[in-house]
């Protein structure tokens, strides 16, 4: 046995710090319903029966409830035309109850993804996935009116465990406009040097392990390894990828982007998948309706 093993990575719980921003926002929902008797509002879209997007819908639609947040549910059919969707969130669009909108993605294929999210009021866009918001967040000296909620929840992930992320090397797994291609931009706003690898990068490994901070979303099970990773550094994992598991009742089970068992050897800290990153979208998109809300309400 080696005499100088190395320490295992801290385990990021995301569970708990969700929980406790869930509470911060619950003090302040309910504050805000005894001074001026109303309640934030989250009208959530889904369109069609993926069993993925129900499930993440069920959890959005769960969590307002539990924290006095209002939701409005909106279930269209599968075959349902882009022209009613787009009624759909101009009626949420006028309604002053509605302080968040989100269309669940991915949207059927007969639907146009862009038409349909540019069409959402950016005061209401809790998502962050209008393209003047993503624009705002990719312009030094601008803000964005909402920052999309997977890649901030990363950044709080951080900076509650304690990581400075101003002057560090970080890389991103991932270019996808959900989380890939936002959060480097959060990166960099938070003052990081930033560098995004994807599927055509020569050589991802090698930068990889330069990286001080890692956030994985290539939506790749396991292909994260241990002798990638820069000891000590703070690995996110934002992968959800379902693989057979038959030792499982269900047959299957969740894994994210990085061997954990490989990089808790290496890492400083490290999320896990499920409880990770995953209950801090939730969080972070009850905190954007919240302040939705609290912009509309306290104007
Ligand atoms: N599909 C996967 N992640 C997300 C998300 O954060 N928001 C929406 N609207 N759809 C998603």
């Amino acid at each position: 046995m080696a005499s100088e093993e190395q320490k295992e990575a801290t385990i990021i719980d995301g569970k708990a710090i969700a929980q406790t921003i869930r509470n911060e926002i619950a003090s302040e929902v309910l504050l805000l319903s005894q001074k001026y008797g109303k309640v934030p509002g989250l009208a959530v879209v889904i369109v069609g029966n993926r069993k993925d997007s129900q499930s993440y819908v069920n959890m959005k639609r769960k969590a307002c409830c539990e924290l006095g947040i209002r939701s409005y549910d909106i279930d269209l059919p599968e075959e349902v035309s882009e022209e009613e969707v787009v009624k759909k969130v101009h009626e949420l669009n006028d309604d002053p109850d509605v302080h968040g909108i989100l269309v669940q993605l991915p949207l059927p294929k007969h639907i146009n993804e862009e038409k349909v999210l540019t069409e959402i009021s950016i005061e209401k866009d809790v998502d962050g996935f209008h393209p003047l918001n993503i624009g705002k967040l990719a312009m030094k000296g601008r803000e964005p009116l909402f920052q999309p909620c997977t890649p901030k929840g990363c950044v709080e992930l951080l900076t509650r465990s304690g990581v400075s992320i101003r002057g560090k090397k970080a890389v991103v797994v991932g270019r996808s406009n959900i989380v890939g291609l936002p959060v480097a931009l959060l990166l960099l706003k938070a003052d990081a040097t930033v560098t995004v690898v994807h599927s055509h990068t020569r050589d991802s490994e090698s930068i990889i392990r330069s990286a001080d901070i890692i956030i994985a979303a290539a939506g790749q099970p396991m292909m994260i390894k241990g002798d990638w990773i820069k000891p000590g550094a703070a690995v996110i994992d934002v992968g959800t990828n379902a693989i057979d598991d038959p030792s499982r009742k269900s047959g299957y089970r969740l894994v994210g982007d990085v061997d954990f068992q490989e990089v808790k050897k290496v890492a400083g800290l490290l999320t896990p998948v499920p409880g990770g990153v995953g209950p801090m979208t939730v969080a972070m998109l009850l905190k954007n309706t919240l302040d939705g809300a609290k912009r509309k309400i306290e104007q």
